[in-house]
């Protein structure tokens, strides 16, 4: 991953500090992926010829500490998302991802009808921007390791669906 993806506003979410070089750590979580090692699908979202952000969807039960803390009860597919472009945030592009992320990818790639993000529970123009993809609350939920609790919002296939302003 390019380093200035994660430059200025990730890094007031993604709380790890500042490193030069990025923590192999870190790191191997992606090479792992790229390796196909990793059960988490990581994507780069491009806007027209443009790389601006990335998202990733997982299973929930592939991820067993995570899956029994958030003890959902049914099969749902995690996602996570965000854009590293200063010019781009706040503009709307967030939702439209997002929606046809799952549309598109995460939801048939998994063959499920349900849908959870979990931002952290202060995140607030990411916890607006899902709220108006069409996500809704669930509970805070406090993640082992985490030093703040997230935010649990779900959406279903139908949920998608009933919604008609996709661009
Ligand atoms: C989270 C993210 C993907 C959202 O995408 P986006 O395109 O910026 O979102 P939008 O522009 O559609 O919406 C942001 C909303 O938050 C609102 N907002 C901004 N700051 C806010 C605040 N402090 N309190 C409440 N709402 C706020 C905006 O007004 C907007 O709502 P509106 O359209 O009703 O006015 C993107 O901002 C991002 O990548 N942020 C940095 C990394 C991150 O936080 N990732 C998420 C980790 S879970």
């Amino acid at each position: 991953m390019r380093r200035w993806l994660l430059e200025p506003h990730v890094r007031r979410w993604w709380d790890d500090g500042v490193h030069d070089p990025y923590p192999d750590a870190e790191l191997d979580h992606y090479r792992d992926a790229i390796r196909g090692l990793d059960r988490t699908y990581r994507y780069v979202a491009w806007l027209g010829d443009r790389p601006i952000g990335m998202l990733q969807h997982y299973l929930i039960d592939d991820h067993s500490d995570y899956a029994r803390t958030l003890a959902l009860g049914e099969r749902a597919v995690g996602v996570d998302l965000f854009i590293g472009e200063a010019d781009l945030i706040g503009r709307g592009h967030g939702p439209a991802m997002l929606r046809q992320f799952l549309r598109d990818v995460a939801l048939p790639f998994h063959g499920t009808n349900v849908c959870v993000i979990g931002p952290t529970a202060g995140n607030k123009s990411a916890i607006r921007a899902y709220e108006k993809a069409g996500f809704k609350r669930l509970r805070e939920v406090r993640v082992p390791g985490e030093p703040e609790p997230e935010l649990l919002l779900r959406m279903t296939r139908s949920d998608l669906d009933t919604r008609v302003d996709d661009r």
